[in-house]
């Protein structure tokens, strides 16, 4: 007779591979190679006559019914192992003390082990008002996760909103990933009607194309975050792992789909013109404030970063704060040569697509 399986087992490979999941992308180069955000092709027209004093520049915005004194997230990251107990710990300070919102990482390992959920629930207690996500994956919808342990991972964190990510690719890489989406779509919309929290859709690097937006609008999500190409790739965490593990087939398609996947801006322009109401969240290589400022004149409510969080996060409290503040600078230079004295201007600001993102040939 087989053995039954072992759950504390199975507890111990997710919290190592939770670890991993810091360790890689902190200490290896797992960024995008040859592919690229091509936000680099989006350049605005300089404004010379702005007419306004920096001062008086106003990066505030609401999305999802809260206001936030940026639009910036800080995207998905962690939990599940007790070396994300300090990362999240600080996120969570930085969140509060700026204003900014903050993703979680996926909670399946603290609904496994209540034991783990301090690694998530960390950010509460450290940001009492900040708007927090909590974060399930696409695939354990799919395998059965049902809408009361939704339910109990939204109360780990006191969360604002879910989202849920969808990332097949780092699925067919992983090691031990489980590349099965059958009936998830179905499980997104269960969620959508059950919950009375804003459930999103995420990407994890690879972006979200103008037809998948047109099936999560339809069964009524409340935002998506595009998640694309050109920042860290998860097939590229996963093709690392797979090597110590020897896993020859995982190696090999790790290398042949590092870059796979839709560039960020072309992800959030088509997105944008297919759902043209629904709330954009752009991430995937977003690494300053500029770049924040050129996705919300294509159309982004907001912005998310990871990856430039986590490291500064792992660095200090202090080098963590000073990023904030210089993104912060960034978004608000660049309002100031374009004119704008707040986002809504800033949606509405002047830019020329050049390069890929001019290319028409490129969409059919
Ligand atoms: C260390 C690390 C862990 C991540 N874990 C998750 C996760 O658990 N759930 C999720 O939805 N996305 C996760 N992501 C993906 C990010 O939220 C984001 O979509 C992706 O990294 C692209 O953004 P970046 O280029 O700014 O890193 C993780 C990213 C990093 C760097």
């Amino acid at each position: 007779m087989p053995n039954a399986p072992d759950p504390s087992a199975d507890l111990e490979i997710i919290k190592r591979r939770k670890k991993e999941g810091i360790d890689i992308p902190l200490h290896k180069d797992v960024q995008a190679k040859s592919a690229s955000t091509h936000l680099e092709d989006v350049k605005f027209v300089h404004n010379a006559l702005p007419e306004l004093n920096y001062d008086d520049i106003d990066t505030s915005v609401r999305f999802l019914g809260h206001k936030f004194s940026a639009p910036i997230i800080i995207d998905s990251m962690t939990g599940g192992t007790p070396e994300a107990t300090e990362i999240n710990s600080r996120l969570g300070i930085l969140a509060e003390r700026y204003g900014l919102g903050m993703g979680l990482g996926s909670q399946r390992a603290g609904l496994q082990s209540p034991d783990l959920a301090d690694t998530y629930s960390v950010a509460r207690k450290n940001a009492p008002n900040a708007f927090l996500i909590a974060n399930i994956g696409g695939a354990q919808l799919a395998k059965g996760l049902t809408v009361d342990d939704t339910r109990k991972i939204l109360k780990m964190i006191g969360a604002n909103a879910l989202v849920i990510h969808l990332n097949p690719l780092q699925e067919l890489i992983q090691p031990e990933g489980e590349p099965k989406y059958r009936g998830v779509l179905q499980k997104i919309s269960e969620l959508v009607n059950s919950l009375d929290v804003p459930v999103m859709v995420k990407e994890v690097g690879s972006g979200i194309s103008r037809e998948v937006a047109i099936k999560l609008e339809q069964v009524g999500v409340s935002a998506i975050n595009v998640a694309g190409t050109g920042g860290t790739s998860w097939a590229g965490v996963e093709k690392l792992r797979a090597e110590t593990l020897k896993d020859k087939v995982k190696i090999r398609l790790g290398e042949i789909f590092w870059d796979w996947g839709i560039p960020t801006a072309a992800s959030l322009i088509e997105v944008k013109k297919a759902v043209s109401n629904m709330p954009l969240i752009a991430s995937g290589g977003l690494r300053n404030g500029l770049e924040v400022a050129k996705c919300i004149a294509l159309g982004a409510d907001m912005c998310g970063m990871a990856y430039p969080f986590l490291r500064k996060a792992a660095e200090s409290e202090e080098n963590l704060f000073e990023f904030a503040n210089m993104i912060t600078a960034e978004l608000k230079s660049t309002m100031f040569l374009v004119g704008a004295k707040n986002i809504k201007d800033l949606k509405s600001s002047r830019y020329i697509l050049t390069g890929y993102l001019a290319d028409g040939a490129n969409s059919q």
